[in-house]
């Protein structure tokens, strides 16, 4: 009997210290000390032995079984550790790899895209960009752009006007628009009662930034102004909501031909070192005189004609495409500003104002406007 008892207490010795995981160890538990094990059984008949073997069986069964679980424990704690380092250096996470695969960030829409190209290319004229107010008064939006009362852009049919008791708060003060020479901080504070029903609309182009660039900055200042414009319009070429640039350049003696050389630099850059610019007699309120500019087209190369003989179906036969609203800053614009150092007088200027979305439409053969604002993937991805 003795000699079994040693013989367990070695073989399970072994099994113990070969164990290569935790489950296998609580087996060899159960084998060897479980209730049916044999050392349990001898253990459980030891009252049956004869006086001489019960003590000297029951002294070697209960050490065997005492050491069986200091080594048990001893090689569960081992194991555990191990268990856990491996555990560990499997979850490793290295944050500095990419990830696998990539996952696809989307890209920037057509209309950043080209805004952005736009201000690169001006910025590197030495213009500034701002950004100014989608909701924007009267007073910049048309009084001081010298727009007359009864201008059509002006009716309710093609600007969108806000009721102002809705939004006061972010108002600001109230611009008088009375006083050709007032600028916003001699202005009378704003509550919603100072309003008019037609003060307060979304801005129907970006030009009011030209008023409000020139109360912040005196001259000389040379501006750009990206953003968002509204009117109530919407076909293949309109939708409510679009974008413009709008520059501005004010100096001592700036002239025509200095808006000229601006605009042929800007739409090299965007359509080919081979284009021209046309400037054409037009009427805006707030430039004197006041242009539309084209571009020679950049698909027949300005013949109106395509290869095969057939007429241009870009330039329609014309040989140019409009691309964009400009003029000499019309004097009075300035004298809402002359007290900022604008005397019209001393110093003159020129704007323009392009709709981005014409451009990018133009450029990526884009034929239907609205297209931009549909958010189909499809469509946008072909512009990354
Ligand atoms: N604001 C005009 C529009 O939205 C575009 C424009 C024309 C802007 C002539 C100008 C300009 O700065 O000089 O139709």
């Amino acid at each position: 009997m003795l000699e079994r008892i040693e013989e367990i207490r070695d073989q399970a010795g072994e099994a113990i210290e070969a164990a290569t995981g935790t489950a296998e160890l609580e087996e060899l538990r159960i084998r060897y000390l479980g209730r049916k094990a044999e050392l349990t059984t001898i253990l459980r008949g030891i009252g049956e032995l004869g006086d001489q073997e019960r003590g000297r069986v029951g002294a070697a069964a209960n050490q065997a079984r005492q050491a069986l679980e200091r080594r048990l424990a001893a090689r569960a704690e081992r194991l555990d550790s191990a268990e856990l380092d491996a555990r560990l250096l499997a979850d490793r996470v290295d944050v500095t790899l990419p990830g696998a695969p990539p996952l696809p960030v989307g890209h920037l829409h057509l209309i950043t895209r080209t805004t952005r190209q736009i201000e690169d290319v001006m910025v590197g004229l030495g213009y500034r960009v701002m950004e100014g107010p989608e909701i924007e008064h009267d007073y910049y939006n048309f009084t001081a752009l010298n727009h007359p009362p009864g201008h059509p852009a002006r009716m309710l049919q093609d600007t969108f006007y806000l009721d102002p008791s809705s939004i006061v708060a972010g108002l600001g003060n109230r611009p008088s628009g009375e006083s050709a020479s007032s600028l916003r901080g001699e202005t009378r504070s704003g509550d919603a009662s100072s309003y008019g029903a037609q003060d307060v609309l979304l801005r129907t182009h970006t030009s009011p930034m030209q008023v409000r660039a020139m109360e912040t900055q005196q001259p000389p200042i040379f501006v750009v102004v990206p953003g968002k414009v509204y009117r109530r319009d919407s076909d293949a070429t309109h939708s409510p909501m679009f974008h413009q640039m709008e520059g501005l350049a004010v100096a001592e003696g700036i002239t025509l031909a200095d808006l000229k050389g601006t605009l042929l630099t800007m739409v090299r850059a965007l359509f080919g070192e081979e284009r021209q610019v046309r400037l054409r007699p037009h009427f805006f309120p707030f430039t004197e005189p006041s242009l539309e500019v084209d571009v020679s087209c950049f698909q027949c190369g300005g013949s109106g004609e395509l290869a095969g003989g057939e007429r241009c179906n870009l330039c329609k036969g014309q040989g140019w495409i409009e691309i964009l609203g400009a003029g000499m800053v019309d004097p009075k614009v300035l004298g809402f500003v002359a007290a900022n150092g604008y005397d019209p007088q001393r110093v003159q200027g020129f704007a323009f104002g392009l709709g981005i979305e014409r451009v990018a439409m133009l450029r990526h053969g884009v034929p239907d406007l609205r297209r931009f604002f549909d958010n189909d993937l499809q469509m946008l991805e072909q512009f990354l």
